[in-house]
């Protein structure tokens, strides 16, 4: 009699020639992402066996939704930076913040309350239904305060896919682009695949970020790390700044 069983997926370090991811959700209890610390840590510990080395945490800034401060986001982060140290793990940890193109952001960038990463890099979003119609703008002036915009996951903004022209324009204007390695494993769906490569072979691709929130997504990563074709998509990149920034 056969029996077939499911192969489990082993943790590989399939990701370590990324380095350091800088897109996560991992700063606990302040936005969608972990709720807590020892969630945190379990996550952390999970993205180590992938090869990750250094995180900076990217805890959503949306006003009325998560609105959060550099104040918020600084304390929640330092109790997770306490028990990394307490655990003695080998990582090195920064935080900065993901800022939604709303209303708020002109404000913020108005008093310089922006948590960057790098060199002066800010993680920049729009919500997935609808463009932010101040998206130009904002790079623009961000780009004229020394800022150095990053917009991150253009793949999942379903309204460009038919508008692909919008990144070569985005990119051309200095503003550049991360992908969420997910989406190279069809995690958002066949849409945002595409595009992701489309992105890559395109050339308009500097960063990847893991854009962890939760446990589904580290089970997500575990498979995509044993995706052979994916990882070589992600290896394309040429010009992928990730391993360089200083934290
Ligand atoms: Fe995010």
């Amino acid at each position: 009699m056969f029996s077939f069983f499911k192969r489990a997926v082993k943790p590989q370090n399939s990701f370590e020639f990324i380095g350091v991811d800088m897109h996560n959700h991992l700063t606990p209890g302040i936005d969608d992402g972990s709720p807590d610390v020892a969630t945190s840590m379990q996550l952390m510990e999970g993205m180590m066996q992938l090869g990750f080395k250094s995180f900076i945490s990217t805890p959503h800034v949306i006003s009325d939704v998560h609105p959060n401060t550099p104040q918020t986001i600084t304390s929640a982060w330092k109790t997770l930076q306490q028990s990394v140290q307490e655990a003695q793990w080998p990582v090195r940890m920064g935080v900065a913040a993901e800022y939604m193109l709303n209303y708020d952001f002109d404000g913020l960038l108005a008093n310089d309350e922006l948590l960057t990463f790098g060199k002066k890099q800010v993680l920049i979003e729009m919500s997935y239904a609808v463009e932010s119609p101040n998206l130009k703008e904002a790079i623009f002036a961000l780009l004229t305060k020394g800022y150095k915009p990053i917009l991150a996951h253009p793949e999942r903004y379903n309204y460009y896919h038919r508008r692909f022209g919008i990144y070569e324009e985005i990119t051309d204007f200095g503003c550049e682009l991360q992908i969420n390695l997910l989406s190279l494993g069809g995690y958002y769906g066949k849409a945002v695949k595409n595009v992701a490569q489309k992105l890559i072979d395109k050339k308009l691709i500097n960063w990847l970020g893991t854009d962890l929130h939760h446990t589904r997504h580290l089970d997500a990563l575990v498979k995509l790390s044993n995706n052979r074709k994916a990882l070589e998509y992600c290896k394309k990149i040429k010009g992928l700044r990730n391993p360089g920034i200083s934290i």
